[in-house]
């Protein structure tokens, strides 16, 4: 019999994350839902109440003891991880970039950098003797759009893009795909957050489809990239933005 697909899920408490592993519930692929917000507990829970097969590990991403011990959680529950969708993440300081303080960008660039680079990091060690695995980062069209006030988040995003497309290079031959996701405006807590911190981003941001997209939106383009649908598919920076990045 054939492996269940299982997937870890971080950020997978609120927003595009959690409308990721929702979605990897209903193709019955086995869930590691990560977060550091134990409320990431309830949203397992839920989901386990609709017939999925999903298990919350509370992780900080900016930890590597925390991230060993999330894949470690993973591998015990589901004997292989075959995917994963890291979307942990947290917005910068809106603010102008000589106006930005030294913590607050080690801050952003602790959970959206680091953070992402640890969970490759681990995830990939887990894939690299079975020679198959996909894992899709949640970057953002901020990293290859210039937006105002948000220096420390693009910059931090933009680290991510080309963190991922070295990582595929280096995986490439081992069967596993690696690729960032760029999204758009999102109706989540973190996009809601920044637009009332940064007026002038929300009117830039929502141009030219002239409204937010749903999570599950994003969601949908997330799991076909980490699935084998995209099989084809890796380095790449793909947007999913409502037409924002060429706006
Ligand atoms: N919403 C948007 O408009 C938008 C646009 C572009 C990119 N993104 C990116 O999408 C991803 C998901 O964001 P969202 O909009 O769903 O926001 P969200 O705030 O709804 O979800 C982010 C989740 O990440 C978790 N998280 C933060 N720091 C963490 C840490 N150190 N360890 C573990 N978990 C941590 C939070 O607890 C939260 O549950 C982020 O990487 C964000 O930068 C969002």
């Amino acid at each position: 019999m054939a492996t269940k697909r299982s997937i870890i899920v971080t950020g997978g408490a609120s927003g595009i994350g959690k409308a990721c592993a929702e979605l990897a519930c209903e193709r019955g692929w086995a869930v590691t839902l990560a977060d550091r917000d134990p409320q990431g507990a309830t949203v397992a829970e839920t989901l386990r109440a609709a017939g999925g097969d999903v298990r919350f590990v509370e992780t900080d991403v900016t930890s590597e003891d925390s991230v060993r011990a999330l894949v470690r959680a993973a591998l015990d529950a589901c004997g292989q991880l075959h995917g994963a969708i890291n979307s942990a993440g947290i917005v910068g300081s809106s603010k102008p970039i000589h106006e930005i303080d030294l913590a607050a960008w080690d801050r952003v660039h602790a959970v959206n950098m680091r953070g992402t680079f640890l969970c490759l990091k681990h995830e990939i060690a887990a894939m690299w003797d079975h020679r198959a695995g996909s894992v899709v980062c949640v970057s953002s069209a901020a990293a290859i759009k210039g937006l105002p006030w948000s220096s420390d988040y693009c910059g931090s995003k933009a680290g991510i893009n080309g963190m991922v497309r070295s990582a595929a290079m280096d995986c490439a031959a081992q069967g596993i795909r690696v690729n960032a996701l760029l999204p758009g405006p999102t109706i989540t807590p973190l996009a809601m957050n920044s637009s009332n911190a940064n007026p002038a981003l929300a009117k830039v941001r929502i141009r030219p489809m002239e409204r937010m997209a749903e999570p599950v939106e994003v969601a949908r383009a997330a799991i076909w990239l980490v699935s084998d649908e995209a099989s084809f598919v890796t380095g790449v920076s793909m947007p999913v933005d409502g037409g924002m990045v060429v706006a």
